[in-house]
């Protein structure tokens, strides 16, 4: 065999950075923080991202998988069709990408823009070292040209973007924004016209109002994937803050609130119920039938998605939808 023609890549270990940006006792600190705010007013409430743990991912990865949870298979599909266009379009150095998931779906964006020539850099952004430094890692040994750069970091607070080459492509996929009510999505779009640039280009993944039954049953699977997953912030809870959270004594409930056109997840107290935190020295008290809420899954419709963009400074270049269109991909610009 001709050795002479082998160009030398550099190695996989030496393309790959971990940036860690959180204050040491972030974890602690923000989960007390957030614990004893939402368990002390009414209705009680924990923010989604404490479902997070190694539990909870692997159970969200599961869910990405069931039958009834269409998102990430519609969003996928969108993908697949579209990605040689946003390569095109965007023609993008830099692919940044928040909360970066399951890698599936950048992998689609990474081999067309791969193939368009254009790509240099993967930036993603996270709150877990592990998740990233495990991804990352793979993606390094796949795309041999490519620079990986992982930041740790609460994306609510910036993006703490450096020194990527532009123009940049931030991706922010998976419907994570529809987590966020209509403030914090306010919030979200402050931040990014601080970050981005004209060159800058969004592509941000929606789920699309549809029939309360197809969106109740994605999030209300009956394997009861769904009701583990919800029911893990509570172990989380026990775990990290020494709580004494008795699981089974609630029921994971998938509600759909017509006015404000979201799914809310609630863990329903089956019984009256006194729970300790020891870690917080709190005491909190559930009546029978009382409901925690765990997570909003906001669902769009292309009118007032595009307005409220449009409000925070920004212009829907892009609206594809999959097939059935239940789900939206969204190429979005700096006005
Ligand atoms: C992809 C994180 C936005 O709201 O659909 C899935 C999380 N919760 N099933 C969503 C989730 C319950 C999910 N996010």
């Amino acid at each position: 065999m001709d050795d002479s023609r082998q160009t030398t890549s550099t190695p996989a270990e030496d393309r790959f950075s971990l940036d860690d940006r959180l204050p040491a006792d972030y974890f602690s600190t923000t989960l007390h923080a957030d614990v004893r705010r939402g368990l002390g007013g009414r209705p009680r409430t924990l923010p989604p991202k404490w479902f997070y743990d190694k539990r909870g991912s692997d159970l969200f990865e599961q869910i990405t998988r069931l039958p009834e949870y269409y998102p990430t298979r519609a969003e996928q599909e969108i993908l697949e069709r579209r990605a040689p266009e946003i390569a095109q379009l965007t023609r993008a150095a830099t692919l940044i990408e928040l909360g970066s998931g399951s890698s599936r779906k950048t992998r689609l964006l990474l081999d067309a823009l791969t193939a368009g020539g254009t790509l240099r850099r993967y930036a993603p952004l996270d709150v877990s070292a592990a998740a990233l430094e495990e991804a990352g890692r793979a993606i390094c040994r796949d795309y041999p040209d490519l620079r990986v750069t992982a930041t740790v970091a609460d994306f609510e607070g910036g993006l703490a973007l450096s020194d990527e080459p532009g123009p940049r492509l931030l991706a922010f996929l998976g419907s994570t924004i529809g987590n966020f009510d209509q403030s914090q999505r306010a919030a979200f779009y402050r931040m990014l016209a601080l970050e981005l640039t004209s060159d800058d280009v969004l592509l941000l993944g929606a789920d699309l109002v549809k029939e309360p039954e197809v969106l109740v049953r994605a999030y209300d699977d009956a394997a009861g994937v769904t009701a583990e997953f919800d029911k893990n912030v509570l172990h989380v809870l026990n775990r990290e803050l020494g709580a004494d959270f008795d699981p089974d004594a609630y029921d994971h409930v998938a509600v759909w609130n017509t006015e404000q056109e979201r799914i809310e997840m609630h863990l329903r107290a089956r019984r009256a119920q006194t729970v300790k935190i020891p870690d917080l020295d709190l005491s909190v008290d559930f009546a029978e039938g009382e409901d925690l809420r765990t997570e909003l899954s906001c669902k769009f419709r292309r009118e007032s998605l595009t307005a409220e963009l449009k409000a925070g400074g920004f212009t829907v270049r892009h609206w594809w939808t999959d097939t059935a269109r239940r789900f939206a991909l969204l190429l979005v610009v700096p006005i």
